[in-house]
């Protein structure tokens, strides 16, 4: 039996996707929010019928159901479009022109006003309160992709990448990630908010791409917010035993450089390899733009101030 039931305007939900939800994250009234999450994720937005089904088969009532969906404004209650434009309005975004920004995308986008998705429903229009990149503001995100500095008059431009980027990403062959080896290199890129906004998603991308490559002995290792959001996108290549040598403003191309720099291919002879590393380092230094190692700070390029913030941490109070 298929279980699906028809949503006024939309046509029949297929509830199949709720039972499994529930099977798996549990009937407990205390599952209400992560069942809604799921629920979204997979509809777009929460399907009466949905919700009507969770009701009927947890120990969540409706009053509970509803008071927390409609409490939430992450939540939709109608369906939305195919791809989710989100605007930022926090501080930083509004003064640096989150408004004109929104208007140029409502226009381009062909939203009509009192509306917050087009007549096809490819795009939904909404605003949200900070993204977590003031940084880079003003900030509009669409879908995973988050859009630093943007602006109104390059909104054609900025809607064009992103369809790009999508066709590219689905044509990209998906790369699996080594295992990690013992005593293995660790090449660190960081993947917050800030990072991404900036484009290091390519660049992790062309690292896995050329790891997977060249074979290099080297885990491939996402990391939060180093603290450094004005600098990226930032690779950190941590080699046992030597200091960490972190790169700023990596781009694809670089990225994949970076590793034939640091990580000999194989196959070839120890004098050769040699070689090659020293001519592909000569290029590199030029490109890359690094930031001096730890424990350099007599070739700090920004004084020391760098240098004692990419330490290794002291104590100073018990
Ligand atoms: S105010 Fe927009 S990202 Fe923080
Ligand atoms: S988000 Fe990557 S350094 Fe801050």
């Amino acid at each position: 039996m298929n279980p699906a039931r028809t949503e006024p305007g939309v046509g029949p939900v297929d509830l199949q996707y709720v039972d499994a939800a529930i099977q798996r994250i549990g009937r407990a009234p205390d599952a209400v929010i992560p069942l809604l999450q799921a629920i979204q994720d997979h509809y777009g937005y929460l399907p009466e019928a949905a919700l009507r089904r969770v009701c009927a088969a947890t120990q969540i009532t409706p009053a509970g159901i509803n008071g927390v969906a409609t409490f939430y404004d992450m939540f939709r209650h109608r369906p939305g479009g195919k791809h989710i434009v989100q605007v930022c309005h926090g501080t930083a975004c509004h003064v640096g022109g989150s408004e004109r920004v929104e208007e140029a995308l409502r226009r381009h986008l062909a939203i009509p006003e009192g509306s917050d998705t087009d007549a096809a429903r490819r795009f939904t229009l909404e605003r949200v309160a900070c993204l977590g990149c003031c940084t880079l503001a003003p900030v509009v995100r669409i879908e995973k992709e988050t859009i630093g500095y943007a602006a109104a008059e390059k909104v054609p431009e900025t809607i064009a990448g992103f369809l790009a980027n999508r066709q590219e990403a689905a044509a990209t062959p998906t790369v699996a990630t080594p295992a990690p080896r013992t005593g293995a290199a660790e090449i660190r890129v960081c993947l917050d908010s800030c990072c991404l906004a900036k484009g290091t998603d390519h660049s992790f991308r062309a690292l896995q791409q050329s790891l997977a490559k060249h074979g290099a002995n080297a885990t491939l290792k996402r990391v939060g917010c180093v603290g450094a959001c004005y600098r990226t996108p930032m690779v950190e290549i941590a080699i046992p035993g030597q200091p960490s040598i972190i790169y700023e403003g990596v781009t694809p191309e670089q990225a994949g450089r970076l590793v034939e720099t640091h990580f000999r291919p194989a196959g070839l002879t120890p004098r050769i390899s040699q070689l090659y590393t020293r001519i592909v380092d000569g290029l590199l230094v030029e490109d890359a733009d690094a930031i001096p190692p730890p424990g350099r700070p007599a070739d700090a390029k920004d004084g020391a101030g760098d240098q004692a913030f990419f330490r290794r941490q002291v104590h100073i109070a018990m």
